[in-house]
């Protein structure tokens, strides 16, 4: 029998299939595989808030996943496009790309790329905006700080759903309703109320490795410091991770300051339409903490 150092094997034959039929396991051990810190319960929730495919093998291991969330009226989030490192540079992340931008239509897309997907997303049109700041660490009790003149605090309930909605359409420009409601159902929350409005909200629940704010919303470092501030608080010794994309300023100094350091970068990129508009006017809100780099 012959038995030469090097042997060719076949290469894999893959075919395509709904991300729902898949097997939980199957999916943690895909994204474990490229080092993510997603639990299996974190694959549950994206399976429940979006779409998605796998590709998978002649014996049904899974080797390939990529999903997308619609938002109202037209946006998409592409996200949890993992290909196994074994498979990896031969073509099947271009190949998965293509089956969603096919399944998402003429929709305006983002997404946030990581450094090893950026070149593929930008040779199928996508445009580089912004970078995301993925801080995280083992948070130590925040500095002291007053709340900003004529606010308060307080703890968010399922009654304040459609408030939430609001604040988070006019930061996100897309309408992510079915996501802020099934976040809120497993996160602590915490709004910042102004006269009687509220003016800046934020949800912290588990994830990955330990726990994760976001969204936070707010119009400015000051509000969006207010409402993370209780929840760093409330996580000092333990695993705690924010995404965001304030390079520097009183909010992103906190987070250094609250012992989330960033820890790595990723791009917020689009296609078909600039995603990410710039806000004029300290009134208007904005996104400073992702629901996580899949969600936006
Ligand atoms: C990012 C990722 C999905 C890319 O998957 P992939 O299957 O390697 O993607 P492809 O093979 O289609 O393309 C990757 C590169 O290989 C190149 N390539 C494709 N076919 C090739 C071939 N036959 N021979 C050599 N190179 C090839 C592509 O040109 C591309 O290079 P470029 O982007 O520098 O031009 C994969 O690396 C991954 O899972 N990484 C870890 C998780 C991650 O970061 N996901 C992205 C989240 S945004």
């Amino acid at each position: 029998m012959e038995r030469t150092n090097s042997k060719r094997l076949d290469s894999f034959e893959l075919t395509i299939a709904d991300i729902a039929e898949a097997d939980l396991d199957a999916l943690h051990a895909l994204s474990m595989s490229v080092g993510w810190p997603h639990r299996a319960e974190d694959w549950q929730m994206v399976r429940e808030l979006g779409k998605g495919i796998v590709a998978r093998d002649a014996i049904d291991r899974v080797l390939a996943s990529a999903m997308w969330f619609n938002y109202a009226p037209d946006f998409t989030n592409i996200g949890m496009v993992i290909t196994s490192p074994r498979l990896q540079m031969l073509g099947a992340g271009l190949w998965m790309m293509n089956h969603v931008l096919a399944r998402t239509g003429s929709r305006a897309i983002g997404l946030n790329a990581t450094r090893s997907a950026r070149r593929l997303y930008g040779s199928l049109g996508f445009v580089a905006e912004r970078t995301v700041y993925q801080c995280n660490g083992e948070a130590v009790a925040p500095p002291e700080g007053s709340l900003p003149p004529g606010t308060r605090l307080r703890t968010l309930t399922r009654d304040d759903l459609d408030e939430i909605i609001a604040l988070d359409l006019a930061a996100y420009n897309a309408d992510r309703t079915h996501v802020l409601a099934r976040l809120l159902g497993v996160s602590k929350g915490v709004a910042l109320v102004r006269g009687d409005r509220m003016a800046a909200y934020s949800l912290c629940r588990r994830f990955g490795r330990g726990h994760l704010i976001g969204p936070v919303v707010a119009a400015n470092d000051a509000d969006a410091i207010a409402v993370t501030r209780p929840h760093v608080a409330d996580h000092a010794g333990s695993f705690l991770r924010l995404d965001t994309r304030q390079k520097s300023g009183a909010f992103a100094e906190f987070l250094a300051q609250s012992g989330l350091p960033v820890f790595d970068t990723v791009t917020s990129m689009s296609l078909r339409r600039p995603w990410l508009v710039e806000k004029t006017g300290s009134e208007t809100p904005i996104i400073y903490g992702l629901a996580t780099q899949a969600l936006g």
